[in-house]
């Protein structure tokens, strides 16, 4: 007989070029109250509801991956609190003892009212979109969004008492590039951290050519370096961002540079969309439909650990983005899973 990972037999999930991935992304729902120009379209049609995944299929999913190995969960969407009964799946997940990691990406907009029960349920860090600190850019940038309400969103966070709150801030020509400085005082004034995220081509953006908007890394590094004393930093999360230390600040500052500097080497992670499509790669399209799985007559736990290992050499090697020859991703980024 084959050997499966049945019972408490626990085995590590590596792909054919040897990763271990013990990171999941799992989107909770497609849908958002923003609209980010970079994320989404204006006019946005979301998936019916017997095509996304029941909390109870969503939680199966996570315990699964726990059961092979996976001690690192984000919740992302869409924007994931608005998924109505959304703590109800974070207190189970809270409880899996395996799990040394549960973390979530928000827009910050219902963290007001959100941060105190997530930390109660067992969130351990919390990431929070912020891409302007000008109300009338930021509602340029999130379409609808109320700057004031992410701030006041990012202040519940702090008080909290998560491990680390961090901002994440898309830099693009045009709306915010002249900001860089701004977002990162903003940031290290109250000790938390922030990282500096390049705009990917993740499906066609409707108010901008992305070649036209999208600012490298290093440039946005040159004009921190003008104002901050930067230094390499020893720190390195399970995540894709490289940080620098800021000379006088506890704060740290990441780059996390999909398009100009591929980190696929030693990637750690897929991806789960809320229709149970489990993603090996952000930028590409090779995936395994779990929702079959789930759903099927026969389901079993054991079956759905199966399916997941099978699944590991479909992992492609990286993604490419902006190179000749090779097709970009027409998935827009709320059916990716931040
Ligand atoms: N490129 C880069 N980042 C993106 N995000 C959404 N769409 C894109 C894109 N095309 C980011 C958001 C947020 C996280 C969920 O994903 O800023 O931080
Ligand atoms: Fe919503 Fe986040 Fe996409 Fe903005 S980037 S529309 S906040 S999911």
């Amino acid at each position: 007989m084959a050997a499966s990972n049945s019972g408490t037999d626990r085995k590590a999930l590596v792909d054919k070029f040897g990763r271990r991935v013990d990171y999941i992304r799992l989107s909770v729902t497609d849908r958002c109250d923003f609209r980010c120009v970079y994320c989404m379209t204006e006019e946005m049609t979301f998936l019916p509801r017997k095509e996304i995944l029941s909390l109870e299929e969503l939680f199966l999913i996570a315990k699964a991956f726990v059961d092979l190995g996976v001690t690192k969960i984000r919740l992302t969407g869409g924007e994931p609190l608005v998924r109505s009964d959304v703590l109800s799946l974070v207190e189970r997940l809270g409880q899996l003892t395996d799990l040394e990691e549960l973390l979530i990406t928000t827009n910050g907009a219902q963290l007001d009212k959100y941060a105190e029960p997530l930390r109660a349920a067992g969130v351990t860090r919390v990431n929070v979109s912020i891409d302007s600190l000008n109300a009338e850019r930021f509602k340029r940038i999130s379409r609808v969004g109320k700057l004031d309400k992410v701030l006041e969103g990012i202040e519940a966070a702090r008080a909290a008492g998560f491990n680390r709150v961090k901002l994440n801030s898309v830099i693009m020509r045009g709306y915010n590039e002249d900001e860089v400085i701004d977002l990162a005082e903003y940031a290290l004034a109250r000790d938390i951290d922030i990282a500096f995220i390049e705009e990917m081509p993740l499906g066609e953006a409707s108010d901008h050519a992305r070649e036209d908007t999208t600012c490298s890394n290093a440039w946005v590094r040159e004009l921190l370096n003008s104002r901050f004393e930067l230094s390499e930093s020893a720190a390195k999360t399970a995540g894709p961002s490289r940080y620098v230390d800021v000379k006088g600040y506890k704060s740290r500052i990441g780059f996390i540079s999909p398009v100009t500097h591929n980190f696929c080497g030693d990637c750690n992670r897929v991806r789960v969309t809320v229709e149970g499509r489990l993603l090996l790669c952000l930028g590409n399209e090779h995936s395994m439909d779990l929702r079959a799985i789930l759903r099927a007559e026969d389901f079993s736990e054991a079956n759905l650990r199966d399916a997941i290992v099978a699944a590991m050499d479909l992992k492609p090697e990286r993604h490419y983005f902006y190179e000749k020859d090779h097709a970009q991703p027409i998935r827009l980024m709320n059916m990716t899973g931040g």
